[in-house]
């Protein structure tokens, strides 16, 4: 086990912790009547069901199978269609086609998943001694494996629920903010050599890894995320048809899709609206918009005379930062305004200009799970900050999300930063 990993962690911490993670994912469902576990919008999201499945095949595999003497897994195909990327623990159905696997049911999945946390109990009440350190080790990357599909699934059914001409709401008894706009407040820092990435016995995935000084020119960040109010002023004043303000990948992109607001809203008579996990709600100007590309939060910033931050100007910030803000268990599901203290974890992932790669001296772990984020260092961009569908605990200053800059349907949104 590389040293960076090391647990804190013990077999009663970890059995609580094991129950506290699966039971949420169960309560992340309830809302969903058994029709909307089957749906896939995009191939970039997946069915409801095929997540549950997924996260409980995690354990299976690289617990269970492992570890667990005797062990004979649920079915003998759900190793194929529930491995999501692993090339080297065996074939796997496509991902374009997880919304046709209209079996197993969602019953059979939940028995799948009764089954799991049986046996997973099993190993964790009385863990073989010479391989408790793995097991431990291996539980606290399943569960934030697991919470990270937490966030997934809230993303995912908003998607598929928002190609629904119904516009149906995932749930109609969420918190809806009344709140108000301030001014952006400007913090500067001042630069030279910093330490980014992550080190010592806390939890963190081996991107993050190793820590490592990077030199930084003086910098201004915006203490708060853009608004939607003043995304509203970039579409009205022509931001989608001008090319100068676009990078070109980002251009050919909103020509080709035909892209002229963010993912989710909508105009009807000189109204805006927005689509949330709440159903549709007129677009409150006050927060922070959200649903944006890189390209799209690019464009923003040049349009506003300012540019992202990169990744390592937002970690120096977030580290000044106690780790509190709107995540999941807020219950809105949805950004909200910024506090007077300014908004700094939480609501929603900040794009970074920064490309997600490799630190200097970055090795995988070891095995199968060296493929749990090293082989997509490329063409994918950094986010940073957690969101508002983040489950509370999951993210740190250090915590490095990812993806394409087409990439929309992530909680996703724009803080301005400026040379200092
Ligand atoms: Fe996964």
């Amino acid at each position: 086990m590389p040293e960076h990993m090391t647990l804190q962690a013990d077999e009663t911490a970890g059995i609580d912790a094991y129950r506290r993670t699966r039971a949420y994912t169960e309560r992340i469902c309830a809302p969903l009547e058994n029709d909307d576990y089957q749906v896939q919008s995009i191939v970039e999201t997946s069915p409801p069901k095929w997540h549950i499945a997924h996260v409980s095949w995690f354990f299976e595999t690289f617990l269970l199978a492992p570890f667990l003497p005797g062990y004979r897994p649920f079915h003998p195909r759900f190793a194929y269609l529930f491995n999501s990327y692993y090339e080297t623990v065996g074939s796997m159905h496509p991902r374009p086609q997880r919304g046709l696997l209209s079996r197993p049911t969602v019953e059979e999945v939940y028995e799948y998943r009764a089954y799991v946390d049986e046996h997973m109990l099993k190993l964790l009440s009385s863990p073989p001694e010479t391989r408790r350190d793995d097991i431990l080790f291996r539980l606290q990357l399943g569960l934030n494996h697991e919470q990270q599909h937490q966030e997934l699934l809230f993303m995912d059914i908003k998607h598929n629920f928002s190609v629904n001409p119904l516009l149906p709401a995932y749930r109609t008894d969420l918190q809806v903010e009344a709140g108000n706009a301030r001014p952006v407040r400007w913090v500067e820092y001042s630069g030279g050599i910093q330490r980014i990435g992550a080190e010592g016995p806390g939890f963190h995935f081996d991107n993050e890894t190793p820590r490592h000084g990077v030199l930084l020119n003086p910098w201004r960040l915006a203490d708060r995320l853009v608004t939607n109010a003043e995304y509203l002023a970039f579409v009205q004043d022509g931001g989608y048809q001008d090319p100068r303000l676009w990078l070109a990948d980002g251009w050919h992109v909103i020509r080709q899709r035909e892209w002229h607001h963010p993912l989710y809203w909508s105009e009807s008579d000189g109204e805006w609206w927005e689509f949330t996990l709440g159903g549709k709600r007129p677009l409150a100007p006050y927060q922070p918009v959200c649903h944006l590309s890189a390209y799209e939060a690019d464009a923003y910033a040049r349009w506003a005379g300012k540019r992202l931050p990169t990744e390592a100007e937002l970690e120096y910030a977030l580290d000044g930062h106690p780790l509190e803000g709107n995540f999941a268990d807020s219950d809105y599901l949805h950004p909200r305004a910024a506090s007077n203290e300014g908004q700094w974890y939480g609501d929603l992932w900040n794009w970074t200009s920064t490309p997600y790669s490799a630190y200097p001296g970055f090795r995988p772990l070891d095995g199968s799970m060296g493929e749990y984020n090293g082989k997509f260092m490329a063409n994918q961009m950094v986010l940073k900050g957690g969101c508002c569908a983040t489950p509370a605990g999951h993210t740190r200053a250090s915590y490095r999300n990812f993806f394409y800059p087409h990439d929309r349907w992530a909680f996703s949104g724009v803080r301005l930063a400026e040379d200092g």
